[in-house]
């Protein structure tokens, strides 16, 4: 995984359909998706529910490109190992999921898997000032994470200010929630390289209609290259 800041889209497979994701995987990748975003939620840190590191694992096999697992739950630590086997390239971990998020990122790092970071709308940038050497990629969060197909949060601000924070370091910023090609410009100009975005690559297509996805993956690209 060479580092850069191009625009890289990553489709959140929360929006696909649940009983065929080998299928859509290799649909949305066929379809120019960059990477391929796994939600991992427990019900606790977040109010909903979705895979433990065995569908991980699973879905791993149909990944060719980056395999981005978001981890929305608490405890992390004891999990990391099951999600570095599961096959993640990149593990992310709240910053409010717990009270070591510096231990944490140590702990993604020596599995060999890339570190991220994710913020809450409501967390400052300055939550993740200490912890730039350690991490690979910081999530913005721009809805409160638990669902897909939320209102947009607009959190260009703090995205901007991440982006004088990081400085030459190598580390990606990625959206994350209500991504689509008219909010994607404002993130993209003020520095994010990593788009997630669910409902808005999903929406009018299938398996059967893959193109409909290369659409949606082509209009977010552009919107946010044109940005
Ligand atoms: C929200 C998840 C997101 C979500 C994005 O908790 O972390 O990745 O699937 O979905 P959209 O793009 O529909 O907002
Ligand atoms: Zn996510």
């Amino acid at each position: 995984m060479a580092f850069d800041r191009t625009i890289k889209i990553a489709p959140s497979i929360l929006s696909a359909d649940f009983a065929n994701f080998g299928q859509e995987i290799q649909a949305i990748e066929a379809q120019g998706a960059d990477w391929v975003h796994v939600d991992v939620m427990d019900g606790h840190f977040v109010p909903n529910l979705t895979f433990g590191p065995p569908a991980v694992a699973a879905f791993r096999k149909h990944v060719k490109t980056v395999m981005d697992v978001h981890l929305m739950i608490a405890p992390v630590d004891p999990y990391i190992e099951a999600f570095a086997n599961a096959g993640a390239d990149v593990i992310t971990a709240h910053v409010e999921a717990g009270a070591h998020i510096h231990r944490t990122l140590q702990a993604i790092r020596a599995t060999g898997a890339k570190a991220g970071v994710a913020l809450n709308p409501g967390t400052p940038a300055e939550a993740v000032e200490h912890l730039l050497d350690l991490t690979d990629l910081i999530c913005v969060m721009t809805v409160n994470p638990g669902f897909g197909g939320q209102k947009f949060i607009d959190m260009t601000g703090k995205v901007r200010r991440l982006r004088e924070m990081i400085g030459d370091r190598p580390v990606h910023i990625e959206i994350d929630g209500g991504v689509d090609p008219t909010t994607a410009p404002l993130l993209a100009e003020a520095g994010a390289d990593v788009l997630v975005a669910g409902s808005a690559v999903f929406k009018g297509g299938s398996v059967d209609t893959p193109e409909v996805y290369g659409a949606n993956i082509r209009a977010i690209r552009a919107a946010a290259e044109g940005g």
